[in-house]
């Protein structure tokens, strides 16, 4: 029998994949995702091959642009944010992730799928819950929840006695958990585990310091169209190439740091820290070509649905009739989401500075308080604010 890894050539997944090999004597498919972590993947194949995989069964992909056309932005069209400030850098992967390792599992004709996501945390359930979606017979096998590996030393100490290659800097390897992709860094355990002490400078990776970035303001512009980002500063370019180019700005610029304690699926509270110098431009980007193109009536609405949305995407129910229904009312909201916002990045934050559409709902006409030449008859407003003053009265003549 056979069993498709999700294999990023980490110490982690190195020992699963042994583990594998040994205690269910299956042979062992490794599926390496480039998500834009930003890391040398053919490191990967070496190590796989290294364990006894064969060459065929080692799958390196790079699904950067489908990874950002097909999950960051569509979720980005909802303005989604889990606990009203993460931007689901992790949770948007998995679906993907696990998506293209039951692909490979029917193209190797694999029974069984496996991760190195631990058996406290969200992960295991967003894969999980995306293979069971997909291939609702595949067998999951999830190491941390059987061995008794139950320590970082114990993990070390079999990884020496089975000669898995340990990068040098083991022992000295960082003292919290990462999960990287173009979205974002995030960054749990260890030293953040102490809610009360700040993040050390050291754990981040992909922004400067607010205090350490330009004195001089940036100012960009993004197109949009239907709701998605198309362009940069007037130059089109890919999902991908355009969520890459706004995290160079947002690093430069010190943007889109957070320290955040959330709630675990599982039911448990968690300290993190992300870094989603780009998605934290995008979002704005995006909130600000709304404020022109949207009704009242759909924002509220979307405004609604967004924490839902957000939610849905954060326990791991990308592939379900809910999320689905959500986002075909979101994407249908979108279709005049077309236009140009204008942001200035300036010590840590992203500020609207600027947005034009063809399809702008902003009368100026109606809005001046200058002479607005009959576009507007003031007079109407008394009534307005009667009738809905009227139960107000009536509850005042009462109570009073
Ligand atoms: N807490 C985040 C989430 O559930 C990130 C989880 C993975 N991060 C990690 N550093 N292992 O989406
Ligand atoms: C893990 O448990 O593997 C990482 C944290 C999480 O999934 O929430």
């Amino acid at each position: 029998s056979k069993v498709v890894l999700a294999y990023s050539g980490g110490l982690d997944t190195s020992v699963i994949l042994k583990w594998l090999q040994q205690t269910y004597g299956c042979e062992v498919v490794t599926f390496t995702a480039d998500l834009g972590q930003g890391e040398e993947l053919e490191p990967a194949r070496a190590k796989a091959e290294l364990m006894g995989v064969r060459p065929e069964h080692i799958f390196i992909d790079d699904l950067r642009e489908e990874f950002v056309r097909d999950y960051v932005f569509p979720m980005m069209r909802s303005n989604a944010l889990y606990e009203g400030l993460y931007l689901l850098g992790t949770s948007i992967a998995r679906p993907l992730i696990a998506k293209r390792q039951i692909e490979i599992a029917r193209q190797v004709n694999a029974d069984a799928v496996s991760h190195g996501a631990t058996g406290k945390g969200n992960d295991q359930v967003r894969f999980e819950l995306g293979y069971y979606a997909l291939a609702p017979d595949i067998k999951v096998i999830a190491p941390w929840r059987e061995w008794d590996l139950t320590s970082r030393t114990r993990l070390i100490e079999w990884a020496e006695q089975h000669q898995i290659p340990i990068p040098h800097n083991k022992r000295g390897e960082a003292p919290f958990s990462t999960d990287a992709n173009l979205l974002h860094t995030s960054s749990e355990g260890l030293v953040l585990e102490d809610p009360w002490e700040e993040v050390p400078d050291y754990v981040y990776s992909r922004t400067v310091n607010p205090e350490d970035a330009p004195d001089a303001p940036e100012f960009i512009t993004v197109d949009f169209e239907r709701g998605d980002g198309v362009a940069l500063n007037g130059e089109g370019m890919s999902p991908a190439t355009l969520l890459a180019r706004l995290n160079d700005l947002g690093r430069a610029h010190g943007i889109g740091r957070l320290d955040l304690v959330e709630n675990r699926f599982v039911g448990m509270k968690s300290r993190g820290m992300y870094e989603t110098p780009g998605g934290t431009i995008y979002h704005l980007a995006h909130r600000g070509i709304e404020q022109i193109t949207l009704d009242r009536g759909a924002a509220h609405l979307k405004d609604e649905l967004a924490p839902r949305y957000a939610e849905l995407i954060y326990n791991g129910f990308w592939f379900s009739p809910e999320r689905e229904m959500l986002q075909a009312a979101i994407d249908h909201s979108q279709e005049k989401v077309i236009g140009t916002v204008r942001l200035k990045l300036y010590k840590g934050a992203a500020h609207i500075v600027g947005r034009k559409s063809p399809h702008t709902l902003y009368s100026e006409k109606v809005v001046t308080f200058e002479d607005d030449q009959g576009a507007y008859d003031q007079r109407d407003a008394a009534g307005f604010i009667k009738l809905n003053a009227l139960r107000l009265r009536l509850l005042g003549r009462r109570d009073r």
